[in-house]
């Protein structure tokens, strides 16, 4: 019998958008580089060939956030390639993945504890709206050691940068909002900076001017450019992380109580959630020249389209991949916030994600003093988790009872 095969799927059509998994499995299977003749993007969706691209930094490069980031916040080490990338790599890693980092740790858990202070037994609520959207902002806040009163400031630039990045239809007041954050980030960092220098302390930034590689050191300027980075990169990423991980386990009662029981469970259901659900979907890269990847011959500077969220869920790498189950034997904690991870949801290669360690403490803090403070946490009545977004992905909202 010959087989049929499925119609080619349209990545940017609502049903798409509404189930990818359903189109990525198709995508897999028989266009494993689809040509999307719109954008002229080519959607890369096997594990082995999109860990490839990413691993292949002379064959595809991050060129794209020049024209997607840089507008917005200026030029930063995501952008990067070659020496530039090493040097600038090296310049903010000490801080997000060394001794820093252990001192920042505890005060993730004390942010935590206040936020989750203000959520009260017997309330229903929008978790999202109400916690894990804010929580990895006023993280960065106190990275930056700056007042409280300034967190609404924050969590408007943050808003309006995401809202411009994502402005698909040029929607104007989302322009206007965003070029207004362009002025005024600007204008309330590099004073900040500039006084730090004078008067360090022992917060990121004061880290940051005692970083130097090969005689080169970041300017006021490339560090006001990190930190829009910062909120980009490690905003969006770990609320989804954290809305999405719990989503799964209220779905599952039976792994929820199992994390309930044994709190250390929580970084299994964050591992396994990075596979299952990885909150970027897909990343963009340019080819630098013609390169063949599964058969096609991708032309010299086409975007490709990198989906993690497809190569997750690959059954020529996971047994049984569609199931969320924290009890797989094949989750490895070991090296999976690292370059050696089994998932792909940071990214391999040299842009592997340089905040997962920061990333994994918030969701591993958030989601245990959740469960201990509400431990009958369930969803609200009447309510069905939905998923948005096709670049990063994640619940639209997490209407909960907490009890
Ligand atoms: C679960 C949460 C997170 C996920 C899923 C995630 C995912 C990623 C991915 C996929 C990349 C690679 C981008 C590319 O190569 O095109 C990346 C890079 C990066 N991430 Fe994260 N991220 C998370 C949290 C964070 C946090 C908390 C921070 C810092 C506050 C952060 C800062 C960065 C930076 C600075 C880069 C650029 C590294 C480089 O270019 O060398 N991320 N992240």
């Amino acid at each position: 019998m010959t087989e049929t095969i499925p119609q080619k799927p349209d990545v940017m059509s609502e049903d798409f958008a509404r189930d990818p998994h359903k189109y990525y499995k198709i995508m897999r299977d028989h266009y494993p580089v689809l040509l999307h003749e719109e954008s002229g993007y080519y959607f890369v969706s096997r594990f082995e060939d999109v860990a490839r691209v990413y691993k292949d930094s002379e064959g595809f490069s991050n060129e794209n956030y020049g024209f997607q980031m840089e507008p917005v916040i200026g030029r930063t080490v995501i952008q990067m390639s070659g020496r530039e990338h090493v040097v600038h790599r090296q310049l903010v890693a000490p801080t997000l993945r060394g001794s820093y980092l252990n001192e920042l740790l505890p005060q993730v858990d004390d942010i935590a504890t206040k936020m989750i202070d203000n959520l009260n037994p017997g309330e229903s609520v929008d978790l999202v709206e109400n916690f894990t959207r804010w929580f990895p902002i006023n993280v960065i806040v106190r990275m930056l050691d700056l007042p409280e009163e300034d967190m609404p400031k924050f969590h408007d630039w943050y808003s309006s940068l995401m809202a411009f990045l994502g402005n698909l239809t040029q929607d104007p007041d989302i322009h206007a909002w965003g070029m207004r954050t362009q002025k005024e980030f600007p204008a309330y960092m590099l004073p900040l900076i500039a006084e730090r220098r004078k008067n360090p302390g022992t917060d990121f930034i004061s880290r940051l001017f005692d970083a130097e590689v090969d005689g080169e050191k970041y300017t006021d300027e490339q560090i006001k450019s990190l930190i829009g980075l910062l909120l980009i990169a490690g905003g969006e990423t770990t609320d989804k992380a954290i809305a999405s991980t719990l989503k799964h386990l209220l779905q599952r009662p039976d792994q929820l109580e199992a994390v309930k029981k044994d709190p250390s469970l929580a970084t299994h259901a964050l591992v396994e959630n990075l596979r299952y659900h990885p909150p970027v979907q897909i990343i963009l890269r340019t080819a630098t020249q013609d390169i063949e990847v599964a058969g096609t011959v991708i032309p010299a500077n086409s975007v490709v389209a990198v989906v993690n969220g497809a190569a997750n869920r690959d059954d020529r790498r996971y047994p049984d991949p569609d199931r969320f189950d924290i009890f797989r034997d094949d989750i490895s904690l070991k090296g999976a916030f690292g370059g050696s991870a089994e998932h792909i949801a940071f990214a391999l290669g040299r842009h592997f994600c340089v905040g997962s360690l920061l990333a994994k403490r918030e969701s591993e803090t958030a989601i245990t003093q959740l469960l201990e403070k509400f431990p009958n946490i369930r969803f609200a009545d009447g309510y069905e988790p939905e998923d948005e977004g096709m670049f990063t992905r994640g619940p639209k909202d997490l209407r909960v009872n907490l009890t």
